[in-house]
């Protein structure tokens, strides 16, 4: 059982800003896929035009008897302005739901990822912590209050416990029941799926080193044989050492709600691929800089359509986003 409990932060306390609520929304594409027939994976053509426009005519809604395509405010070149060969492997799409379809459904589920996917998102930052007996769960907040029907610190709990909890019903009625997912749940949901992950290692206080170790090692039996492997990330840079000692093969991106002067050197020091940071923190510069000294570079968390077009045509790898049905999924870059 966990050790007595220390003061938690406020819940919710809110790194993620809020964005424009005056664009148009995208409705969700029915399941099994886009378009007549429902071929399901979106492929480069209908998820990134020239012009940015998210489908084809017809796109959304099975046999395109749906809902008119929505149209973006914003036009784009999303291809990479500078030349990426000598970087790390980036296997990942350049847009990421943040916490599974950012708002649209209760935050760290598959109900959220479900959703996030059913609008061509291909990969998903979700957080992880651990419970009371040490197992990987999806969960943003050090306490249960704010999105499940537990009360007080999640590492209070065994994991049976905390799988018994409503995380869904704090989001709305349709939403009722949803558990709090495993990370084996989740890895196998996305696997199965052909999706990626960015885990976000968010240890309780006082847990940074365990959390990392012990989400990176079942990162690594979890995607094991997997082709894409999940792309680890934290604010913690304990955590991140934590999971560089026992999978150093796994990449890491270090997570920066406010860029330091040495950011670079703790980038080097974990050995990370890519800084991750708060996107009011990124310039065109600093993008060219952490690229020219050999790091991808993700963001969160972007909410503006215009925005995140800026930053894709800056470069960045990985724009995390809460708009999925706003901001339009771009595929990987290729290299
Ligand atoms: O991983 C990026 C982003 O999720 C970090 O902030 O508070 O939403 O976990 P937060
Ligand atoms: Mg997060």
């Amino acid at each position: 059982m966990p050790s007595p409990p220390t003061p938690l932060p406020q819940a919710g306390e809110g790194r993620t800003p809020t964005g424009s609520d005056t664009l148009p929304v995208c409705s969700p594409l029915p399941p099994g896929g886009r378009g007549a027939g429902g071929e399901g994976t979106p492929s480069a053509a209908n998820v990134m035009s020239p012009s940015f426009s998210p489908l084809p005519p017809g796109g959304r809604g099975a046999g395109g008897e749906g809902n008119a395509p929505p149209t973006f405010p914003i036009s784009v070149k999303p291809p990479m302005p500078t030349d990426t060969r000598n970087l790390p492997a980036w296997p990942y799409p350049r847009t990421i739901a943040h916490r599974g379809a950012g708002k649209l459904a209760p935050e760290n589920t598959l109900a959220a990822m479900r959703h996030g996917a059913s609008f061509g998102y291909r990969m998903f930052e979700f957080d992880v912590k651990l419970s009371g007996d040490g197992r990987a769960v999806l969960l943003h907040d050090a306490t249960l209050d704010r999105t499940t029907s537990g009360r007080g610190r999640a590492d209070a709990l065994t994991l049976a416990e905390l799988v018994s909890l409503d995380a869904g019903s704090w989001h709305g009625p349709a939403f009722a029941g949803e558990p709090v997912p495993t990370l084996a749940a989740v890895a196998r949901y996305l696997r199965a799926n052909d999706l990626h992950a960015n885990i976000e290692i968010k240890p309780v206080p006082g847990a940074e080193a365990r959390t990392g170790a012990a989400v990176a090692l079942d990162a690594l039996s979890l995607w094991a044989d997997a082709s894409v492997p999940p792309l680890l990330s934290s604010f913690s840079q304990e955590a991140l050492a934590a999971a560089r000692r026992v999978a150093p093969a796994l990449p890491r991106a270090l997570l920066l709600d406010k860029l330091p002067p040495d950011w670079l050197d703790r980038l080097r020091q974990l050995d990370c691929v890519a800084l991750d940071v708060n996107h009011r923190e990124l310039d065109e510069n600093v993008v060219k800089k952490a690229h020219e000294s050999g790091f991808r570079v993700a963001c969160y968390t972007v909410n503006d359509p215009e925005r995140a077009a800026q930053l894709l045509a800056w470069g960045v790898d990985g724009v995390i986003t809460d708009l999925v049905d706003r901001i339009p999924p771009v595929p990987a870059d290729g290299n």
